[in-house]
């Protein structure tokens, strides 16, 4: 998992939670890294698993909420360090479309060591699109989180929501449904 994500993990936390949190579960986790992490560097997933596991029972809410409000705050660091990306797309249906054939690709061009997930697209109209997501590490309320918030992006809305095809949620079928006001 790229740097990045933690460190801003680190620095959502530190916002939220206060700086006394963040030194605590990077101190219960056993981390190889010891919590020293430079945006450009890559680290192994389960530092991830054992911050947010810890995160989560320090202030007592569940893991899927902590990876869900994550990807809320990821959304904007996309949007700040890659702002170009979103003036390609004219709605979010066709930018969601494009993650797995045009985004993803190129973030794999940037950094050859990512771990992205797949997406793929089962069904599509002007309104709806139904994709297929894939990923050993199931972070799909991540997914979640970025969805709406590219609808929210464009100032549109949707009915975002998710059947998971096994327990553990490394294959999960979004159904979304653009929602006029
Ligand atoms: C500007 C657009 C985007 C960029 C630059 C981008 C880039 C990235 C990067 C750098 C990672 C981390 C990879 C790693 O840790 O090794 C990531 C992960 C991820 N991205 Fe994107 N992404 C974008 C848009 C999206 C959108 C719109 C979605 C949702 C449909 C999405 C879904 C995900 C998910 C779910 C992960 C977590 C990894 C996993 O589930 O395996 N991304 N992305």
């Amino acid at each position: 998992m790229k740097g990045i994500v933690f460190t801003e993990f680190l620095e959502m936390v530190e916002a939220t939670f206060g700086l006394e949190t963040v030194d605590y579960i990077i101190n219960e986790s056993n981390l190889k890294s010891e919590g020293v992490y430079t945006s450009v560097g890559t680290y192994d997933f389960i530092e991830m698993v054992n911050l947010i596991t810890n995160l989560s029972s320090k202030v007592n809410i569940p893991v899927d909420t902590l990876i869900y409000e994550y990807g809320k705050y990821f959304f904007g660091v996309l949007i700040k360090s890659h702002p170009k990306i979103f003036d390609v797309y004219n709605s979010p249906i066709d930018l969601l479309s494009s993650v797995e054939s045009h985004i993803h690709v190129h973030v794999r061009k940037i950094y050859p060591e990512a771990e992205l997930p797949t997406f793929e697209i089962l069904e599509q109209t002007k309104d709806s699109i139904q994709m297929l997501y894939k990923s050993e590490r199931a972070m799909y309320m991540f997914a979640q989180a970025l969805i709406e918030k590219t609808f929210e992006h464009y100032h549109d809305m949707a009915k975002v929501s998710l059947e998971k095809l096994n327990e553990k949620g490394t294959k999960v079928k979004f159904t979304i449904e653009k929602v006029y006001e």
